[in-house]
């Protein structure tokens, strides 16, 4: 690392640069220097006389995309309209995808955005005493063995177009573990149909994975959406062979806190009817949507994201494990439903896996989870896009009605 540099942004003024110079607007991949807080750590965002790290070093980015915050993460961690950050997605080169929020960009090269060191990336976590932000603390690689072998070396390895001309639809395909589903099935020959509701990431990825892949702003909890949706994917190919029920969301909170006696704070039933809604609910939906299309054809796989809480709960997610719980449920129901029609119903457990809903968890649950897992490590999205491809594939032609475990051998503890 370089020496610190005192940078004359403040996060809104920085914003408004990023603004103006369009760098908001769509997809940036250019090369440059990113900056980030001293220690890694960022204290307080909206601080004048902030230092600013250089993380320069050997070894790459893959890529950055520069995004806006969505209302749910600013509501989440404090941030408003009135407060707007920039914050963006950067993939390694090697290990898992991660998110950053954006602190600065080199004034030499004001344009500039993707960096060109080989970084591995830490949630960190920060309790003010009312709200929790989480972030990225970034250092550079070790060189290991292991590391050299690059994510692309890995995937062309085992490119074997296992889903040659099927039609794949991923909902939540825009980023972390859909993405990397998109882009597995696609490397396999799959024309995949991304849905979500973020259009520019949504967009962007059907864009750089070229004619056989489209993308649909959906919102997986509105039945009338969903519908529309497969009717217009249908219509265009005239057939649907995999659905990936991924798109998923987080709300935490303890059922009830109780300080000295008094309830403090509890689960509210908004937070509770948003995560039923999608998690639960839009499974429900798009799996009814497809279900008749796949028994016109007699044939289909439908995959379902629950994951390791679904199975063993978890501290603090009443509403989220109540979904990945009935998701399995829902899984093994279908499977004898659907099965005469040839149509095969699985879920995937993952384990804690490095994507943008891991943000709104303590960094000290993130800990305690790797200390919990034999594999020593968080998941990588392509750990789990592999178990999708693996169950979406003939090679599972025979296993339907199952959950599979994607966690490193994860054990959850009290
Ligand atoms: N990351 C983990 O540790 C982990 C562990 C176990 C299970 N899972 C499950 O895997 C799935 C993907 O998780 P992730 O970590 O990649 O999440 P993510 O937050 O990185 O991505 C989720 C995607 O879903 C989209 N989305 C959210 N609500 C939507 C809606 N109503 N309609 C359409 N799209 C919507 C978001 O825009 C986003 O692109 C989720 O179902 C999650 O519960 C994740």
């Amino acid at each position: 690392m370089s020496e610190n540099v005192k940078r004359p942004f403040t996060a809104s003024s920085f914003y408004q640069y990023m603004a103006e110079k369009k760098l908001m607007a769509s997809r940036c991949q250019k090369t440059g220097v990113l900056y980030l807080p001293p220690k890694a750590i960022c204290p307080e965002t909206y601080s004048t006389d902030f230092d600013w790290v250089e993380l320069s070093g050997k070894g790459k980015l893959v890529s950055f995309t520069v995004v806006h915050i969505g209302p749910s993460f600013m509501n989440a961690s404090g941030f408003s309209k009135d407060n707007p950050y920039v914050t963006g997605i950067v993939e390694l080169e090697q290990g898992p995808r991660v998110s950053a929020r954006i602190m600065g960009v080199d004034p030499k090269q004001p344009e500039s955005i993707v960096i060109g060191s080989p970084m591995k990336a830490e949630f960190i976590s920060q309790f003010d005493g009312k709200v929790s932000r989480t972030i990225l603390a970034f250092s550079l690689v070790k060189e290991e063995k292991e590391t050299k072998k690059t994510m692309e070396e890995k995937t062309t390895a085992t490119n074997t177009q296992r889903l040659a001309g099927k039609v794949a639809l991923i909902t939540g395909g825009a980023a972390g573990i859909g993405k990397a589903t998109v882009e597995r099935f696609a490397q396999e020959g799959a024309k995949v149909v991304i849905c979500d509701l973020n259009e520019t990431l949504g967009q962007a990825l059907a864009e750089k994975l070229g004619p056989d892949a489209s993308f649909y702003k959906v919102n997986v909890a509105n039945r009338q959406e969903v519908q529309t949706w497969v009717d217009a994917v249908y219509a265009k190919y005239n057939r649907i062979d995999i659905l990936v029920n991924n798109a998923g969301i987080v709300r935490d909170s303890q059922l009830v806190r109780v300080k000295d006696g008094v309830l403090v704070k509890q689960m509210t039933e908004a937070e509770f009817d948003l995560v039923i809604s999608v998690n639960l609910k839009g499974t429900f939906n798009c799996t009814q949507a497809v279900a008749p299309y796949m028994i016109k054809q007699n044939s289909g796989v439908i995959l379902n994201a629950s994951s390791v809480v679904g199975v063993d709960g978890n501290f603090g997610q009443t509403n989220y494990v109540a979904t990945k719980s009935g998701v399995i449920g829902m899984t093994k129901v279908w499977s004898r439903e659907l099965g005469k029609f040839k149509i095969r119903v699985n879920a995937v457990a993952p384990g804690f896996t490095a994507t943008e809903i891991l943000t709104s968890m303590p960094e000290k649950v993130l800990q305690d989870m790797k200390s919990h897992t034999p594999l020593g490590r968080l998941g990588d999205p392509i750990d789990i896009a592999n178990a999708y491809l693996f169950l979406a594939s003939d090679e599972a032609a025979f296993i339907t009605g199952t959950v599979l475990k994607v966690d490193g051998g994860l054990v959850v503890g009290t």
